[in-house]
């Protein structure tokens, strides 16, 4: 039986493990069929996810209208989360988050999604050219007609987190956060904590990198944005290989495997985090769900910490083109 959790203190009550819809349109080469994915995700629903996370720039507008067409029949059962805040949905086009364009997201998402209203808003990155406090004052006043129910910020720093809370109360930050990628341990997590804001972390399987199906020699195709990742060139995988051995290592001894303890170590940090890993195989989808059972114990987490604490994560998380997006 899939747990819920509670995102913060905004009463968004959700499946403790979420499903991340974006490789089904977008990112890790070429798109799902149309009814797979439909089905997909009909089947999450069926294992107990309620919580479903796509996007505008996903497609762009595809993925909405897969997941709209997957999640109409069970709708009232479910919380869909999409963003907002790319030119055109296109992130090569660089960020629009002006009140105007973010109600036209919020238009064109709803009828993408067959739907009167989004359960969670998100900006999808900082916009430095609008101020934190409009874009919050725009979803304040969509939460008010009814179109968004909860506001999201994605990729925020701490200082534009505070500026939108204080305007419209911020239900969720969804950043990166895996064993591959802790810089929200440092002021990211005390501060949701401090402003009782849930935190989802996306890519919490590295991306891939932490199920250990990954080789130091495997190549990605032109279409898989991971070819253009530092982190994912050979020498960098063959560097961070002492990451893979960790999350296996614990991973026989649980009688798991090394993605399932990748979502548990994260579930473990706080009772309002909930990871929202992607996969487009219903396979791979159940053995994830087993994250939310997988119980790893005070011992287990201090060992894993101090493991943790020797290993040095070599390579960038974004190519050099995406990196002035994120965290600010
Ligand atoms: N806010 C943002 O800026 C942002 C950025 C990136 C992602 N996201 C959201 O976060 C979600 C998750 O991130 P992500 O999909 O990039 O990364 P992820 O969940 O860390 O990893 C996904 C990758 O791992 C593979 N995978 C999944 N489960 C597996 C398993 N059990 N064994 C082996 N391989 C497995 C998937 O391939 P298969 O499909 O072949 O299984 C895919 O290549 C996205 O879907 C999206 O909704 C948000």
């Amino acid at each position: 039986m899939m747990q819920n959790r509670v995102l913060g203190r905004s009463g968004l009550e959700v499946s403790a493990v979420g499903l991340g819809c974006m490789g089904l349109s977008y990112g890790y080469g070429p798109a799902t069929d149309r009814m797979e994915a439909v089905s997909m995700l009909r089947a999450a629903h069926d294992r107990g996810v309620t919580f479903f996370d796509t996007a505008e720039a996903y497609g762009p507008g595809d993925n909405e209208e897969v997941v709209g067409e997957a999640l109409a029949p069970v709708r009232d059962q479910v919380v869909i989360a999409t963003k907002f805040g790319f030119e055109n949905g296109r992130p090569s086009d660089g960020l629009n988050s002006r009140p105007e364009r973010i109600r036209q997201v919020a238009d064109e998402a709803l009828s993408r999604l067959r739907t009167d209203r989004i359960d969670l808003f998100y900006q999808h990155r900082v916009d430095p050219n609008v101020p934190i406090e409009d874009v919050a004052g725009t979803v304040r006043d969509l939460i008010a007609e009814g179109k968004v129910k909860h506001f999201g910020l994605s990729e925020a720093g701490p200082d534009a987190i505070r500026r939108a809370h204080a305007v419209q109360p911020v239900a969720a930050l969804q950043s990166e956060y895996s064993m591959f990628w802790r810089e929200p341990e440092a002021t990211i997590l005390p501060l949701l904590e401090e402003l009782g804001i849930g935190f989802v972390p996306f890519a919490p399987l590295g991306k891939g990198f932490l199920t250990g199906k990954l080789k130091a020699d495997t190549t990605f195709a032109a279409d898989d944005f991971r070819s253009t990742v530092p982190r994912f060139q050979a020498d960098a995988m063959a560097a961070n290989q002492a990451l893979v051995d960790l999350v296996t290592m614990i991973a026989s001894e649980k009688g798991a495997t090394p993605a399932q303890v990748a979502l548990a170590w994260l579930l473990a940090q706080r009772p309002w985090i909930v990871p929202i890993p992607g996969t487009t195989k219903l396979h791979r989808l159940e053995e994830n769900l087993g994250g939310a059972d997988l119980a790893l114990t005070d011992q287990d987490l201090a060992r894993i910490a101090d493991a943790l604490s020797g290993i040095e994560v070599h390579g960038e998380r974004y190519a050099a083109s995406h990196q002035q997006f994120v965290n600010r």
